[in-house]
């Protein structure tokens, strides 16, 4: 079963617009998790632009599903993770004022880093997931840094899928034969949508999560929250 994490930024977002606390963080994680979402997911930035600290902290008790937070290991982020206790950890490797997350780690240059980070994780009970391409020597590194899941990065997947769906499934379909080989558990995620989810469900083995954001919450404006989250969930069927 492949379950469904929303990431819930976007909320924040328009929130921040404003300023005040309409549309409620809160609220949305608690709606997302009764109509059927199975993880709430958040990416705190350190200049707050939409998750902020302290929704974090405000979030932690309401949540009945998983928790996921995203980041980047700096110690602040880490020594907030595990103040927490997220139940999962997805480590990206983005810098300070980047848009949005836009390519995986080279876990080869950067081991000893994700080496030292993910132990510390994992000596809290958290399980870690680091954002990866679909490229095999990443995932071979990616198991050597002792990592529970790998998350894929799916943005060249979203990008190619209207124009030749099976050539942009094919690297990702190959990355999750040799992640799971390997004894790593499979994340995915960034740009899927009600378009792509399916089919990338159907040809992707192995997924044990698709953590999505921005078009799940666009698709809710016209839907409803509810109807969007069920129409999500049945694509993971
Ligand atoms: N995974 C990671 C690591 C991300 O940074 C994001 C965007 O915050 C997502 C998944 C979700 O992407 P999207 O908002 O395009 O669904």
């Amino acid at each position: 079963m492949t379950r469904l994490s929303v990431n819930i930024n976007k909320i924040a977002t328009l929130r921040n617009s404003r300023g005040g606390n309409t549309p409620s963080v809160l609220e949305a994680a608690i709606n997302c998790q009764k109509f059927g979402a199975q993880g709430i997911t958040i990416h705190p930035r350190p200049d707050e632009r939409h998750i902020r600290r302290q929704d974090v902290l405000d979030i932690r008790p309401i949540i009945t599903t998983e928790f996921n937070i995203e980041g980047y290991p700096s110690e602040d982020f880490i020594e907030m993770v595990i103040a927490v206790k997220a139940h999962q950890v997805t480590l990206v490797p983005d810098s300070h004022d980047q848009l949005t997350s836009d390519h995986g780690w080279d876990t080869i240059k950067h081991m000893d880093f994700l080496k030292e980070v993910i132990a510390r994780f994992k000596a809290e009970g958290i399980r870690t997931s680091i954002f990866v391409d679909p490229d095999l020597s990443a995932i071979e590194g990616a198991k050597e840094t002792g990592t529970d899941r790998i998350e894929l990065y799916t943005e060249p997947f979203a990008q190619l899928y209207p124009i030749d769906p099976i050539r942009a499934v094919a690297p990702f379909k190959e990355a999750a034969i040799l992640a799971h080989k390997l004894g790593l558990g499979i994340n995915a995620g960034h740009d899927l949508s009600l378009k792509n989810l399916r089919f990338f469900h159907d040809h992707v083995p192995f997924l044990d999560e698709v953590s999505i954001g921005h078009a799940l919450i666009a698709d809710a404006l016209y839907m409803g929250l509810r109807s969007t989250i069920q129409d999500y969930l049945s694509c993971l069927q």
